[in-house]
């Protein structure tokens, strides 16, 4: 592709509990080898053409970050003295701009804040003393970002190639909706094993996460490419032209949409602002919204997919949630004929009321809850599916 180097090195990507397989594969197809699944990462090695597709491309990553030492400490002051080991020349210069996250599963260590700041001071510290001058701390968009993980004591420190979390992909307005987070919206739609094409249906919508995923998915624009910034942009080997080539790649392969996106919701309000980030993300042509009860939907003929995730009655109280989950079983058994129906919701109990046979279950994980997600087949014909469908 050019003449970038291409010694691969280690990489991490980190994602949500219960999607590292996912993961794993959408990794496999940019490139990635000697994978290995992870307690909500993935781990392998790449060159800078893989780091920068994964950063585009990976649904399903939260962030990815590349390991630059790994060393024991026991406490703050061994800390200090391993990151200041580190010839942080390499990395950055004494006028750049840093900051540093950390986060820590330890005997040895539970102040997070403080050792994110300890390693911040073993780095400028180098420069002042070398120098006389220091990096500034930027919290926004530092130019380089760092990432140290304690377990115990071990230590592993990372630079963030990311920088701001990979979910944040630029389309949807902060709203106190529940909704979905992007990374498990793409999750669900590449585990239904969708294809791309007819109708995709969600009759409780929110604010157009699924919908949005499912548009960019089909259509196969890169879950990131409206993101400006990404960390390894700072980086002193950040290769400038190897990136334009893959953006370029990546803006040539996006196809017009072979589905249909429909999506509801019965606030009218919830719908407006569905309809702002739907127009946010470049998808008012491919997504249509209406204000209307699932209840009240008629599928469009010819068959399709529907993934929904209906409110749980646990986060937000219902008055009758089984009655609720009921109503859902009942109006894709009566008005969605042909369709595979996935239903993603933390309420086990609830989803028994469907009383529908599940036919593929998969656990994930939406924030703090944990959640099933259930595929119903919804032959033509064969509609007496009456057995409570187990948990
Ligand atoms: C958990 S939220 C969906 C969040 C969405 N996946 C997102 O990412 O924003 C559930 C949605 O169902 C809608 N809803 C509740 N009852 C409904 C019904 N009978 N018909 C259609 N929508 C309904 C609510 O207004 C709410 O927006």
């Amino acid at each position: 592709m050019s003449n970038h180097n291409t010694t691969p090195f280690n990489i991490v990507a980190k994602t949500q509990q219960g999607l590292e397989p996912i993961l794993a594969e959408e990794l496999v197809k940019l490139g990635a080898t000697n994978i290995e699944l992870h307690k909500r990462a993935v781990s392998f090695y790449g060159d800078n053409l893989v780091l920068y597709k994964a950063n585009l491309h990976a649904r399903t990553a939260l962030r990815i970050l590349v390991p630059i030492k790994k060393f024991s400490a026991n406490d703050e002051q061994q800390l200090y003295d391993e990151v200041k080991k580190i010839n942080w020349d390499e990395y950055m210069d004494a006028n750049d701009t840093l900051s540093v996250e950390a986060s820590s599963n330890s005997d040895f260590f539970n102040h997070t804040k403080y050792i994110a700041l300890k390693t911040k001071d073993a780095i400028v510290d180098q420069f002042r003393e070398k120098y006389g001058i220091r990096p500034n701390v930027d919290l926004e968009q530092p130019i380089l970002k760092l990432n140290l993980h304690i377990f115990q004591n071990e230590c592993t420190l990372s630079l963030d190639s990311s920088g701001e979390s990979l979910h944040r992909r630029g389309y949807r307005a902060d709203a106190n909706l529940a909704p979905l987070n992007e990374v498990t919206a793409a999750a669900l739609i590449i585990h239904s094993g969708w294809n791309g094409e007819g109708n995709f249906v969600d009759g409780m919508c929110g604010s157009g996460t699924i919908l949005i995923e499912a548009a960019m998915f089909a259509k196969n624009i890169p879950s990131n490419m409206a993101r400006k910034w990404f960390g390894f942009m700072g980086w002193k080997n950040f290769d400038t032209q190897l990136w334009e080539k893959i953006k370029q790649e990546a803006e040539n392969n996006i196809r017009p949409s072979k589905a249909h996106f429909i999506g509801n919701d019965a606030v009218y309000k919830v719908i407006e602002i569905a309809r702002g980030n739907v127009i946010k993300a470049g998808l008012e042509n491919d997504i249509k919204l209406s204000n209307m009860r699932f209840e009240e939907q008629k599928a469009p003929e010819g068959g399709g997919i529907v993934i929904m995730n209906p409110p749980y009655g646990e986060r937000i109280e219902m008055d009758d949630v089984n009655g609720f989950y009921r109503m859902i079983g009942d109006t894709l058994k009566k008005n969605f004929t042909g369709y595979d129906a996935w239903i993603i919701s933390s309420n086990k109990e609830a989803l028994k009321h469907m009383h529908l046979t599940a036919s593929k279950k998969l656990v994930v994980w939406n924030g703090q809850l944990e959640c099933k997600f259930h595929k119903y087949q919804m032959y033509r014909g064969t509609m007496r599916i009456d057995k409570h469908s187990e948990s």
